[in-house]
């Protein structure tokens, strides 16, 4: 198929022309968002690969149907950039990658809880300023604390995994609880226990109406003082603004988030040179004891050769017209906002 790929960086560039080695498609890369005022970029592309933080709303998907797209190959699990009622309209077909390696963002979830507890952060750039003293570095042994996990889906077991290796007693809440999990020792428990028990609290859940802004000032309040809370999943299922009060009031020992609720206008780009408009965001950096990277979860190289595989797959899949169902997004699907 000819597909225009939106939103480029040089690493879709490596993965993908790799990848289609295989698969025999022809790709242009657009470095641009895509967005209603991009859409015409993609006129007589049958297939369209955007990324996460692109804008399909109603006037884009308009446009790229105008244009003779049929297929929208979206290269993340996440489909809320997408106005699906407007592709089923139009005809278009959206496929998506459901899973790709639940160990990079599991593996980085705890990176992000090595680096808020043992502060290694602060500590790399003491040592390369020479200054050797360890004052105000202090952690704790994560061997025999409690970590509490919100979902242990995909992602969630394979944290749930390692925090087991590392010595936790792991306590684990999920509408869906897992056999297997608790043949290990998981257990499942409501959200209050995870709250009240929990020395780190993991997020590993989707963001649905249920889960939006469920780290909030009451959730806060019931949890241990010096608590660590990680977020790799969706931004918006911590309320910021009530974690910034609970971090003034110096009731958490550390946050460690790779999602943000605001992030789609800065992450994936360079603003180093400009000044940062997002307040809140600009708060939250001001912490010593928060941690935030910019959704590279997915960035490892098991997980780019998946997405950049399964996305490819789709498009010769739709050529033949057998899109596996799993990877198929249709207007019926409840989940909101998987990354
Ligand atoms: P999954 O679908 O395998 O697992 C999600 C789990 O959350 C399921 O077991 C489900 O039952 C559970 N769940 C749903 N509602 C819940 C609730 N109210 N309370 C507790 N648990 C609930 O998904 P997967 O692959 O494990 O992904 C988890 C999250 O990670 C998603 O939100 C996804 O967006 C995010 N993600 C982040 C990435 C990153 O780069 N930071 C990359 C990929 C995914």
């Amino acid at each position: 198929m000819r597909i225009a790929l939106f939103s480029a960086k040089p690493f879709d560039r490596e993965f993908f022309d790799r990848a289609n080695a295989r698969h025999r498609h022809e790709i242009v890369y657009f470095e641009p968002g895509l967005d209603a005022a991009t859409a015409g970029l993609a006129a007589g592309f049958a297939c369209v690969c955007p990324f996460v933080n692109d804008r399909l709303d109603k006037p884009a998907v308009e446009a790229l149907a105008a244009g003779g797209t049929r297929l929208l190959a979206l290269r993340s699990a996440g489909f809320n950039h997408v106005d699906l009622d407007a592709a089923a309209e139009r005809g278009i077909t959206v496929a998506r990658v459901p899973a790709y390696s639940p160990h990079a963002v599991a593996e980085h979830a705890v990176g992000l809880l090595l680096t808020v507890n043992r502060k290694l952060h602060r500590a790399a750039a003491r040592v390369r300023d020479h200054n050797f003293a360890l004052d105000g570095l202090m952690g704790f042994d994560l061997h025999g604390k409690t970590v509490g996990l919100v979902g242990t889906g995909r992602i969630g077991e394979a944290f749930a995994r390692i925090m087991l290796g590392f010595g936790c007693t792991v306590i684990a809440s999920d509408p869906n609880p897992d056999d297997e999990l608790a043949r290990l020792g998981v257990r499942y428990v409501g959200l209050h226990d995870i709250f009240e028990r929990s020395d780190v609290v993991s997020l590993h859940c989707p963001l649905t109406p249920e889960t939006h802004h469920l780290i909030s000032d009451h959730a806060l309040a019931r949890m241990k003082p010096g608590v660590v809370i990680l977020n790799t999943s969706r931004g918006a299922v911590i309320d910021t603004r009530a974690v910034i009060r609970a971090l003034k009031a110096g009731r958490l020992g550390g946050l460690g988030i790779d999602v943000y609720e605001e992030e789609g206008d800065l992450f994936f780009r360079d603003l180093s040179d400009r000044a940062l408009q997002d307040d809140v965001l600009a708060r939250l950096l001001t912490f010593p004891n928060v941690v935030v990277t910019a959704h590279q979860g997915f960035f490892t190289r098991e997980a780019m050769d998946a997405i950049a595989e399964i996305t490819l797959a789709n498009a010769t899949a739709f050529e033949r017209g057998s899109i596996p169902a799993a990877n198929l997004v249709s207007v019926q699907v409840h989940v909101v906002n998987p990354a």
